[in-house]
């Protein structure tokens, strides 16, 4: 019997709020089925700051999908963003549970709950946390552990947190739109899965997500993540620095950006004059 399994995502940013569905069969390839984008609303430097904005876009998002894939999608993965995200790396100790010392799922379980106590400042918490390796009886490294032997268990991870009432705002401005969230995944690892390879994150790297409002880092090492950070900027801050160097509003100035700006400097290039089109 052929099974299409859908697999929906968002993407709230400051600039635009995007929405991607996937369809695969049999366990095959991914196929985009649904795609489309809204102008945000509601959003601060990657921050949900006003819940209902967001949720009427999204509930926008939810008939449009509704109607066109004449399907209901109830569930879906969402980005997380903003400079108030933090990361905290923890550890966690647990005696193996079972008589034949075999690691179970739920040793597994248990030693990343104790890995996941952290004393954190009043209204911070924790919202996902990230394996980084086990120690099996003083032995590290080790990554996959379920099914080994032992009688200590230890694991390292990396927390994942951020402000209780932005948190909060995210969450309001998803559940108010008919929609559950699977997963929060930090808008830099989520490019992350998006444009580096496996053997590159086992190697080492760092990406950096430049969006309107935020600019995000997540470094990975021997596969895993390992830090995380936002910074409360982004192309925003140089449309605003064309608008005031250019004394002009600022779509018109976004515009100038998108048209004319370059990342790439130039030796030697004269000044030269550029003739906005619609304007004097
Ligand atoms: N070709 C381009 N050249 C330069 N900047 C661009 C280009 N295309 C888009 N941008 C800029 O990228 C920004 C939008 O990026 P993106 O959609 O990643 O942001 P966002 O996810 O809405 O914001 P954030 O992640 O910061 O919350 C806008 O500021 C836009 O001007
Ligand atoms: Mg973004």
């Amino acid at each position: 019997m052929s099974s299409n399994r859908y697999i929906a995502a968002l993407d709230i940013g400051t600039h635009t709020i995007k929405a991607l569905v996937v369809s695969q069969k049999n366990g095959g390839d991914l196929e985009a089925v649904f795609q489309t984008q809204r102008e945000s609303k509601g959003v601060r430097r990657g921050i949900v700051v006003k819940p209902e904005d967001v949720s009427y876009i999204l509930q926008d998002i939810f008939n449009q999908l509704k109607t066109e894939l004449n399907k209901k999608i109830g569930s879906l993965y969402v980005n997380i963003d903003g400079s108030h995200l933090f990361c905290q790396s923890s550890h966690g100790l647990i005696s193996v549970s079972r008589a034949d010392h075999k690691i179970s799922e739920e040793d597994i379980h248990r030693v990343l709950q104790e890995a996941k106590v952290v004393s954190l400042p009043p209204l911070k918490e924790i919202f996902d946390i990230v394996p980084q390796e086990f120690i099996i009886d003083g032995e590290r490294g080790v990554k996959e552990v379920r099914g080994l032997q032992g009688v200590k268990l230890e694991a390292d991870i990396l927390a994942i947190g951020g402000f209780s009432p932005y948190l909060k705002n995210h969450t309001q401005a998803i559940l108010n739109s008919d929609f559950q969230i699977l997963d929060r995944v930090p808008s830099p690892v989520a490019a992350a899965f998006a444009c580096l390879t496996e053997k590159q994150k086992e190697l080492g790297s760092a990406i950096v997500d430049m969006g309107a409002g935020t600019s995000g880092l997540a470094v990975f090492k021997e596969g895993g993540l390992i830090h995380l950070a936002i910074l409360p900027m982004g192309s925003d801050n140089i449309t605003q620095d064309i608008a005031v160097g250019f004394k002009t509003e600022m779509d018109l100035a976004e515009r100038i950006k998108l048209e004319y700006g370059s990342c790439q400097p130039v030796k030697n290039k004269k000044s030269e004059k550029i003739k906005v089109e619609g304007e004097d």
